[in-house]
């Protein structure tokens, strides 16, 4: 990576995946450890961790990662170190729920930029006060200093799939007149202060990835985003990653432009920063379509829970994973504890007894 001079041994990233497996305070399980230690083992480059809250009002879901108390640090220091000991490079993802952290896991009103009332939350949130934006900044910063000290290379800010950070960046999600709403400079400052707060906490050679959504139904929009990464490159982020969820369609809101999300960000970008790009790759073949649209990095999530060994098998010829819907027992086999494979139970068509 320029800036940082880290170097990765190879092409492919696992992308962010929850996975419930994590205990009441956050902490890692050995469960949660095995299973990233095996696709360390199995070959990929850069092994990034699920979704952590960096504050407990930011927790989403049972059995989340978090990374905001010292208490964590023992067992974040160990996965820290089993990554490195098997050659990859290690991110933590961080991230705050916001209108998406329900009071029954955090005990408070949820929060957001505005008063929200999303589809599938309990309650309608309320809005941050000022100085509770820049205390949630700070928040990140502590969270990545925590993981610099326990061992990881970097962390991958969530700024995806409608979480806080996303919640900001989206017109309908954030109607603020205050200087963190309006035009996309006052939408992208929450962003921007929590990369400043973590520059400001991490040492030079650490990564600082951020992850955005393209798109996004919050209000978030291809030509927002392509401005986003451009000025993100100046904020101290080193490397980007797009969650397009299908690498191999154009944005969705501009239809009639036929080039893929991914080659839209590299031209926009120049060759200056270094780019994963997500979504519906399963092959070999899909892989290097991706890197031949302009991606530096390509990154998988569910080809990755069936076959931990992916990353080493891909660059062989022909390579064509099995697809699913798989048997729990070969899950089991990949490393998922039960837990997990109930939670992939509820992706469709993942698992065999499964959802359809
Ligand atoms: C079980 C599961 C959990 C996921 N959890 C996260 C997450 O914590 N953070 C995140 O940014 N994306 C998450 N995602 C999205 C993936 O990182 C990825 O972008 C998406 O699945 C598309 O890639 P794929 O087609 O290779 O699965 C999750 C996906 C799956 C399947």
């Amino acid at each position: 990576m320029p800036r940082t001079g880290v170097s990765v041994r190879n092409r492919t990233v696992l992308a962010a995946m929850t996975n419930k497996q994590s205990e009441e305070d956050g902490t890692l399980s050995d469960d949660e450890i095995n299973w990233l230690l095996m696709r360390a083992e199995g070959g990929f480059g850069i092994v990034t961790t699920a979704a952590s809250h960096i504050h407990t009002s930011g927790k989403s879901w049972e059995g989340e990662m978090g990374v905001w108390g010292d208490h964590q640090i023992p067992r974040l220091k160990e996965l820290a170190e089993g990554i490195r000991l098997r050659g990859a490079t290690s991110l933590v993802q961080i991230f705050h729920g916001g209108l998406r952290a329900p009071r029954s896991l955090t005990g408070e009103k949820p929060v957001s930029a505005s008063t929200n009332l999303e589809k599938g939350v309990e309650e309608e949130c309320r809005e941050l006060s000022d100085s509770e934006i820049r205390e949630l900044a700070v928040s990140f910063g502590e969270a990545a200093e925590r993981c610099e000290r326990a061992g990881f290379d970097g962390v991958e800010v969530h700024g995806a799939h409608g979480y806080l950070i996303c919640q900001f960046l989206g017109t309908r999600t954030n109607r603020r007149e205050d200087r963190w709403g309006g035009g996309l400079e006052g939408r992208s400052l929450f962003l921007r202060e929590v990369l400043r707060e973590i520059r400001s906490r991490t040492s030079e050679g650490f990564l600082v990835c951020v992850r955005i959504s393209p798109e996004h139904d919050v209000g978030v929009t291809m030509a927002d985003s392509l401005d986003l990464a451009g000025m993100m490159s100046d904020w101290g982020m080193d490397l980007l990653h797009i969650s397009c969820w299908d690498a191999f369609t154009g944005a969705q809101g501009d239809p009639d432009d036929p080039r893929t999300i991914t080659r839209r960000f590299r031209e926009a970008l120049g060759n200056d920063v270094p780019i994963i790009s997500t979504g519906a790759v399963w092959d070999g073949e899909d892989a290097q379509f991706v890197l031949d649209e302009g991606a530096d990095l390509v990154g998988v999530a569910r080809v990755a829970i069936a076959h931990s060994n992916w990353a080493s098998e891909v660059g062989a010829e022909g390579y064509s994973p099995e697809r699913p819907p798989f048997t729990p027992e070969h899950l089991i086999e990949q490393g998922l504890s039960q837990t997990f494979v109930d939670y992939m139970r509820r992706w469709k068509g993942f698992v065999t007894d499964g959802r359809l």
